[in-house]
């Protein structure tokens, strides 16, 4: 067995040997956003899955983000250390009841999370993700009627943000409908003129007591520009680590949970990846993604067309 301290040197060694690259989500645990080649939110993440040198992409992410990566770049090899990492939003959306569902609301441009499967996505027109949600439902023309899935919090932000035709489907986060409105309220006593910044997969209620509310790159970009001292943050509080790197004299204070005994503010399928899973997967490059060449063409679409709109808006 390999000590913890020669594993970090390890993964250098391999990484370099097999010219891979780790891409590491901001949920992810300290440790691992430090060893990463690049750490960044759902969008910049596909952004730097499509556009690199190296041969192997390991994700220490979820599997949707994965899946994504391979989806963009085939023919290179893409590693998930656990596959028991998943999302419950992508579960919340299974592909016979989301067709079904499609059939009952004819007419309509699919526009999906990348919170899905790939399966989801090949049924798909566009994708979004939580950075430019807003602007991919604004390229599409204004009288189009959409459906939104699956994230209903994300979509009812989206509906309220631009007034479009919208059907939601019904799918959530467990994570951030966790987040406690009066956890947030309390913090909010202790520290007066902290600001609350929001994840727009949090429920109605704390949407709108936020300051702020975006996706996790725009809400450590608004810690980094915004000249306040002390932030409650709810999101996933993995973030916090490039919050405090960026601007280490700064207070975040990440909001408790509804049920203060499960810990359920972090993101058990995120958390399932660790520095060991990253070694054992580079040296024996399994588990790898593994999908169908026609979910490869079919999801590629709506993917590729939301990675166009977001390069031309600068996204
Ligand atoms: P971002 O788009 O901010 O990376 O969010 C992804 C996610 O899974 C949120 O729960
Ligand atoms: Fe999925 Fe929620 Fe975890 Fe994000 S935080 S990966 S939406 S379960």
């Amino acid at each position: 067995m390999i000590a913890n301290t020669d594993i970090t040197a390890e993964i250098g060694k391999l990484r370099k040997e097999k010219n891979a690259i780790i891409l590491a989500h901001y949920y992810q645990t300290d440790n691992i956003q430090d060893i990463a080649d690049f750490v960044g939110d759902s969008l910049a993440l596909s952004q730097k899955a499509a556009s690199n040198n190296a041969d192997i992409i390991l994700f220490a992410g979820v599997k949707f983000m994965a899946e994504t990566a391979k989806i963009l770049v085939p023919e290179k090899k893409v590693l998930l250390p656990d596959m028991n990492a998943g999302c419950s939003l992508a579960d919340s959306c299974k592909a016979d009841d989301f067709k079904k569902f499609i059939y009952e609301n004819p007419g309509r441009t699919i526009v999906t999370y990348v919170n899905t499967s790939a399966e989801i996505k090949a049924l798909s027109d566009i994708i979004c993700t939580s950075s430019n949600a807003i602007q991919i439902i604004e390229s599409l023309p204004v009288n189009e009627k959409i459906i939104f899935a699956p994230d209903r919090n994300l979509g009812n932000y989206v509906l309220n943000k631009t007034g479009r035709d919208i059907v939601i489907w019904n799918g959530s986060c467990h994570v951030h409908e966790e987040f406690s409105l009066e956890g947030i309220i309390k913090l909010k006593e202790m520290y007066p003129k902290a600001k609350v910044i929001v994840h727009p997969e949090c429920e109605m209620p704390v949407r709108l007591i936020a300051d702020f509310i975006g996706s996790t790159s725009s809400l450590l970009s608004f810690t980094e520009k915004d000249n306040s001292n002390v932030y409650i943050v709810a999101t996933e509080p993995g973030i916090i680590h490039q919050m405090k790197n960026a601007n280490p004299k700064k207070m975040y204070l990440p909001v408790p949970p509804k049920d203060s005994t499960c810990g359920c503010s972090e993101c058990n399928f995120m958390k399932l990846i660790t520095i060991e899973k990253i070694y054992r997967c580079l040296k024996s490059e399994t588990p790898e993604i593994k999908l169908d060449n026609d979910i490869i063409i079919k999801a590629g679409k709506p993917i590729r067309r939301m990675m166009e709109i977001s390069e031309k808006l600068g996204l």
